[in-house]
């Protein structure tokens, strides 16, 4: 519930369960990424519904009895919406992972801008609305996930369905002299306008999208200072946010402190025969500057060769987008990179880099996150970033330092306790890591509790909180100051 009798719905691209084929077989596996990490603790919490793609569009499947054992757990309700292969090609490939993937991460030489793109994504988001409209009520808050479905507004207000809409965008957004760049910009930032929320993860972001917005409808205004503002703009009213994502932190820390996840961390540790561990974790996904962050792992036993020997670095790179010509590129570049550096400085006994190209069961996952010394989080551009909240909450021994690129959202509420690094600045990096190595054991205690309060206290359910609460109070000062 949201407020009263109010019900929430959830709608994003993906839901919480993916359907992927396994040879002949389909198996149904946790969605990757922040957004099904950060959203999938709060439907489990509060209830309600969930609204998205399964991930498959083979016509010839039963999707719903595929799913029905993961919904059977899951606490709240699926409503999953079909899509064609041409669909995902235009909508979800293209349109979403071709043109405002890149051009939000600031690197817009990689858009593809083909207008079939945009025709196939204003399709599937009429498709998703009318899911929407037929499975809710007008009671229910709508709340829409990421750039997939920008205008879910827009075409529920066309059809006439009356809804209470918030969205959130889980990736940067970018300013005007890169947004300009995007062909159908206004009817984007047009249908931004139609909710009664929109919501960003941090307030350069909300900036951002101010300053787009003036330049097309220049009698905007802004009222309040706060994180959360009231705007005026042609004939639409509506509030924009800034509120930073993060993480069950509790479910982190507590994993950590399991038995069996000690155990996995320990085994770890030994196999690396307690050198020290740097960690790097993300999806694989040109964004994540995982090419660069090899290439300073490089310059720093180039730099500091008394390192060889003592020091590993291990890189975990989630599959994703496998289907993505570039997202394959990527992939062998880092290969090839990864026994570059491996062929340059390995001795007996010894291999600087251990590459896993797979995604780890949560336990795994955190018994890393535990046995790591150093956290390198270096992407080129992130809307936050939840492996650098998730690597504090499980460094229960609060001897752990983070290095975090100042280019990731996290940033903005991390910086005063990170080492803060520009992650294509490859010298830089291998100095910070070298003094994040040598830092004395009471430093690093009172950096990492200092990340961790912070964690603790700006959680996941205070983000949902924030959120709602600005989405569904009446005024402006009916809700926290950030
Ligand atoms: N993750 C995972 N399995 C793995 C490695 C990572 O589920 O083997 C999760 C990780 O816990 C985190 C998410 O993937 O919650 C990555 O989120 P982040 O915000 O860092 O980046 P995104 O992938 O959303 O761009
Ligand atoms: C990012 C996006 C999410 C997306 C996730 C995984 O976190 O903000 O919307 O779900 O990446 O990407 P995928 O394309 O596999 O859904």
């Amino acid at each position: 519930m949201v407020g009263g009798k109010q019900r929430l719905v959830v709608v994003s691209n993906r839901l919480p369960a993916t359907l992927k084929k396994d040879g002949d077989e389909w198996t149904v596996q946790g969605g990757a990424g922040g957004l099904v990490t950060a959203l999938a603790p709060v439907l489990k919490n509060r209830g309600g519904v969930w609204i998205g793609w399964s991930g498959a569009s083979d016509p010839s499947i039963d999707v719903d009895s595929l799913l029905a054992d993961f919904s059977a757990k899951a606490g709240y309700e699926l409503y999953t919406v079909p899509l064609t292969k041409e669909e995902v090609d235009g909508y979800y490939f293209g349109f979403s992972n071709e043109i405002i993937w890149p051009l939000f991460h600031d690197l817009q030489t990689r858009c593809r801008f083909h207008p079939r793109y945009w025709r196939m994504y204003l399709d599937v988001n009429f498709k998703f609305a009318e899911m929407v409209a037929r499975s809710t009520t007008p009671d229910d808050y709508i709340w829409i996930q990421d750039y997939h479905l920008m205008h879910q507004a827009f075409f529920l207000k066309s059809m006439g369905v009356k809804r209470q809409t918030g969205f959130f965008l889980h990736i940067p957004f970018p300013p005007p002299d890169i947004f300009m760049k995007l062909p159908w910009r206004w009817k984007v930032i047009q249908a931004l306008t139609e909710f009664d929320l929109v919501g960003f993860h941090t307030t350069q972001d909300r900036d951002n999208f101010a300053e787009c917005l003036r330049r097309f409808q220049p009698d905007t205004e802004i009222e309040g200072s706060g994180a959360v503002v009231e705007v005026r703009s042609g004939n639409r009213q509506f509030r924009l946010g800034a509120f930073p994502i993060s993480i069950d932190f509790n479910q982190f820390n507590g994993l950590a402190e399991n038995e069996d996840v000690a155990r996995k961390a320990f085994n770890i540790r030994e196999a690396l025969r307690h050198r020290k561990i740097i960690l790097g974790v993300d999806r694989l996904d040109y964004t994540k500057g995982i090419p660069e962050r090899i290439r300073s792992i490089q310059t720093l036993f180039r730099m500091f060769p008394d390192l060889r020997g003592r020091v590993n670095f291990v890189q975990i790179a989630v599959p994703s987008r496998e289907e993505v010509d570039e997202y394959k590129e990527l992939r062998t570049e880092i290969e090839q990179l990864v026994g570059r550096v491996n062929g340059e400085f390995s001795f007996p006994g010894w291999v600087p880099v251990h590459y896993h190209y797979k995604s780890f069961p949560h336990d795994e996952l955190v018994a890393y996150y535990s046995a790591a010394d150093i956290a390198l989080v270096t992407p080129l551009r992130d809307g936050m970033n939840l492996v650098a909240k998730e690597y504090c909450a499980a460094n229960v021994s609060q001897d752990g330092v983070l290095v975090l690129s100042e280019f990731a959202g996290a940033a903005a509420q991390l910086q005063e306790d990170a080492y803060l690094v520009n992650p294509y600045d490859m010298e830089g990096i291998a100095k910070d890591l070298n003094r994040a190595i040598h830092r004395d054991k009471a430093e690093r205690k009172l950096h990492m509790t200092n990340l961790r309060d912070q964690i603790r206290k700006n959680n996941i359910y205070w983000w949902v909180d924030s959120f709602l609460q600005a989405g569904i109070s009446k005024r402006l000062g009916d809700f926290p100051e950030m």
